[in-house]
């Protein structure tokens, strides 16, 4: 079962501490997914514990505690508990760091210092890249303009954020609102920045992320095929019968998104232990549930595919994978690897297996999702350097492959570092 992934509700376990307290002599502590100095204070006042263990939420932020003394909680760069930067680092070898805090473990070497002189600089993407080297930058003393064309910052934060046991991510946006106030950031959202927007600044950044990538598959302006974008942000109309192209991360997360009906379970801890078979270790040996996980009904039935005939999530989180395949496969999600996309028409996708195009088979389907890839957005990149404009690239905008938020913060930050 899973135990601290992001998935899990906060304070999941705080229950199984709770039960002890008055029958032993020693101080009872708790631990797991609790993130927020709320959340730790609830917990100690539901006489769930005699004091709280975080370990995450100081790797996220090194300031938790004293942010919490001087009333200052929303300051608090928040855990989300991917454990893309932690755990999967330290089961890969790698130094232990934070995707929200890149100067964990790293602070003698990422070093912010106030800046020798304050420069003019505009950053355009309020996604994370965008985000963290805008805020770095104020915070070294910069006087920094942020651009978004969206009405609101986060980029594709936002997306995350819809899908069923990812609302961490709503935290993580409304943290950087706050220090991005903080820090006296001059926001220009709902603005489309043009190279004459950047006239007249010492630097600029361009964080402008990613477009969907074009799979090229006959039958794709269809009226059944949608791309993930309009599938999260709720603009898209999805049947019942559903084939999702390409089983990469967004690819699993629109899956989870479309199998979902009614409150995620993430939200409700009796719901979330009946979906994973968790009970009473007391009651049931290790806590498992004799019936075993009881999720409820999918809303859709979902196929998902992918070209490579490698395991579909193989990629995924070293620690958070396998949740991911769990959760889909809880919800009678069909995995498919190895195809070719042949077209699509109002049958659905017809795909065949191999390099001798063998076996044709239709995937029956009212809907067709994409979410076979991203490229980089870098069209104001490019008009600036038509002009002679100097530009820094970070995030998708640089690189598009493999991006993930860990990377569009580092980068961001290191950079915004140097300015
Ligand atoms: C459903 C989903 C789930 C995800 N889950 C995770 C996860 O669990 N972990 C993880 O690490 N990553 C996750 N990601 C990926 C992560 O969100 C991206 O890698 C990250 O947002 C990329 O950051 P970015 O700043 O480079 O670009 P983006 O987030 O794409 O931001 C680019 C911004 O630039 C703006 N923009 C573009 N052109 C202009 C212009 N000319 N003028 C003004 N504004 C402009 C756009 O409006 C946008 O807001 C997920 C993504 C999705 C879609
Ligand atoms: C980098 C890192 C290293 C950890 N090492 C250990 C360990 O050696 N032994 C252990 O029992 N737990 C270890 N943990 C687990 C934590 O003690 C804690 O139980 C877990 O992270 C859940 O709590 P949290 O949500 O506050 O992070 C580690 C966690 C992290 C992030
Ligand atoms: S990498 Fe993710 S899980 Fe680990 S401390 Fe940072 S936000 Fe939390």
């Amino acid at each position: 079962m899973p135990t601290i992934a992001t998935s899990v509700p906060r304070a999941a376990f705080a229950w199984v501490t709770q039960k002890l307290m008055g029958k032993v002599g020693i101080p009872v502590i708790t631990s797991n997914r609790i993130n927020t100095p709320e959340v730790a204070e609830k917990v100690l006042a539901e006489g769930c514990a005699d004091m709280v263990s975080m370990a995450r939420p100081m790797l996220a932020d090194a300031d938790f505690v004293a942010k919490a003394a001087e009333g200052r909680a929303d300051t608090i760069a928040p855990c989300i508990a991917c454990n893309q930067a932690c755990l999967d680092h330290t089961f890969s070898g790698k130094l232990t760091s934070c995707l929200v805090n890149p100067r964990a473990c790293h602070e003698t070497e990422l070093v912010i210092e106030p800046a020798d002189a304050p420069r003019r600089v505009a950053v355009v993407g309020a996604g994370p890249a965008g985000l963290s080297a805008a805020l770095t930058a104020a915070q070294r003393g910069h006087e920094v303009t942020l651009f978004d064309r969206d009405r609101e910052i986060g980029g594709q934060l936002n997306m995350a954020k819809q899908v069923p046991g990812k609302e961490e991510f709503w935290g993580l946006v409304d943290w950087y609102r706050t220090m991005v106030a903080e820090a006296g950031i001059t926001l220009r959202l709902g603005h489309e920045a043009s190279p004459d927007d950047l006239a007249g600044f010492d630097d600029v950044v361009i964080a402008t992320g990613v477009l969907p990538r074009d799979p090229s598959i006959p039958g794709q302006d269809g009226p059944n095929v949608v791309d993930y974008i309009d599938v999260l942000r709720g603009k898209a109309k999805v049947g019942k019968r559903v084939a999702v192209i390409g089983a990469g991360g967004i690819g699993f997360d629109v899956s989870e998104f479309l199998v979902h009906e009614g409150e995620s379970p993430t939200e409700s801890l009796p719901a979330w232990m009946t979906e994973w078979g968790v009970t009473d270790p007391a009651e049931h040996r290790s806590g498992l549930a004799p019936e075993g996980p009881q999720p409820h009904a999918p809303a859709r039935q979902v196929t998902l595919l992918q070209r490579k005939s490698e395991r579909l999530g193989k990629r995924l989180g070293k620690t958070t994978g396998w949740i991911h395949r769990a959760a889909l496969k809880m919800k009678n999600v069909e995995m498919i690897g190895g195809v070719n996309y042949e077209g699509i028409d109002a049958d659905g996708l017809h795909v065949s297996f191999g390099e001798a195009r063998e076996r044709p088979t239709v995937i029956e389907a009212d809907t067709v999702v994409l979410c076979a890839g991203q490229v980089s957005e870098r069209s104001l990149a490019d008009a600036l350097e038509a002009r002679g404009v100097a530009c820094h690239v970070i995030g998708g905008a640089d690189v598009a492959a493999e991006l993930d938020a860990k990377r569009a913060i580092d980068q961001g930050t290191r950079l915004a570092a140097t300015l």
